[in-house]
């Protein structure tokens, strides 16, 4: 199998590389990449890396995701998140390729307080939802076998993230605010990585479409940052800042140029039952991703 994968060096793409290796033969490009176009501003680059690579599953794991940066070039996220995934969806078609996609819980408007299923109306609130949906729709629409995961709060051990964020200003400050209004379920960019190589081995005709994929359960940020701040204590970690002192507060706390969903729930269940797999606790995760970060701690 030949698999081709953009947007390697992302949080999921970087995730990717490790799980979709033992599959077959992976070509992985970034932006920079040389030899091949791995750029999604360049759509007629990427028709000809992906004529020259003729794969048989095309991995998208590249996107514009600076949610709040993204209102005020909309037409560069609009290129990058949907234009260039439906390209990749009409080559997809014409090699007879599987295309992966990944879109987001911001293709929702956040109402309510039940998970949202696929087939659940869209309302995005901000432009990056709103193009992540007009790619999941391009991809439909070319006709292309296609899995399109929609997952929420990813994280990834390498680089920045949330986690690493409370690790740091609860040892720095002498109180924390923390929104405790936007539920969700924070997801490893690991576990994206290794249920997308299960599904890619899965994967039939009648399989291709939409799924919704989390971890389990669900928490807000403030108890994300509870969650964090109590591992680390555990670990012997020095903090400023006690989990139980962390302050909630809601989103309007903290005006940003993008709207967030505050009901980010997603029901996974007909991912779970078509590829018959069990997506583990959030909990486990984080717990995993913070015992790798703390061991480096000094
Ligand atoms: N992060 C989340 O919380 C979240 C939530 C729901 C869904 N998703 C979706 O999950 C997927 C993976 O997200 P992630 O968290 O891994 O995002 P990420 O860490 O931001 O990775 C995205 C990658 O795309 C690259 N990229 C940006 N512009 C590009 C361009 N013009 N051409 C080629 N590559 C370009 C980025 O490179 P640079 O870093 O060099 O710009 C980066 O390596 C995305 O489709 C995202 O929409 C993410």
């Amino acid at each position: 199998m030949k698999i081709l994968l953009f947007g390697k060096n992302g949080q999921v793409g970087w995730e990717l590389q490790r799980s979709l290796a033992p599959l077959g033969e992976l070509i992985a490009l970034d932006a920079d990449s040389r030899e091949l176009c791995g750029d999604f501003t360049d759509l007629e680059g990427l028709i000809r890396t992906v004529r020259a690579v003729a794969p048989d599953v095309i991995v998208n794991a590249a996107a514009h995701t600076a949610v709040d940066k993204a209102e005020s070039e909309p037409e560069l996220v609009r290129t990058i998140n949907a234009l260039a995934p439906g390209m990749l969806a009409r080559e997809a078609q014409h090699c007879n390729a599987w295309l992966i996609y990944y879109s987001t819980d911001y293709v929702f408007d956040g109402s309510g307080d039940r998970p949202w299923r696929e087939t659940d109306s869209t309302a995005p609130l901000s432009v990056y939802g709103a193009t992540k949906l007009e790619g999941e729709q391009l991809i439909r629409q070319s006709g292309c076998k296609h899995l399109i995961f929609r997952t929420s709060w990813v994280y990834g051990a390498r680089g920045g993230n949330f986690a690493k964020t409370m690790l740091r200003l609860a040892q720095e400050r002498d109180s924390l605010t923390v929104i405790d209004d936007q539920i969700g379920a924070p997801t490893g960019a690991d576990l994206l990585a290794d249920i997308t190589a299960h599904a890619i081995r899965a994967a039939r005709p009648e399989l291709s479409g939409l799924y919704h994929l989390v971890a389990a359960g669900e928490t807000s940020w403030h108890g994300y940052a509870g969650f964090v701040l109590d591992h680390a204590r555990r670990a012997g970690i020095a903090l400023k800042v006690a989990p139980e002192a962390i302050q909630p507060v809601p989103t309007s706390a903290f005006p940003t140029p993008a709207k967030r969903p505050l009901n980010s729930r997603l029901d996974t269940a007909k991912l779970r039952s078509a590829f018959g797999l069990t997506l583990p606790m959030w909990q486990n995760g984080v717990a995993r991703m913070l015992t790798e970060v703390l061991d480096k701690q000094p």
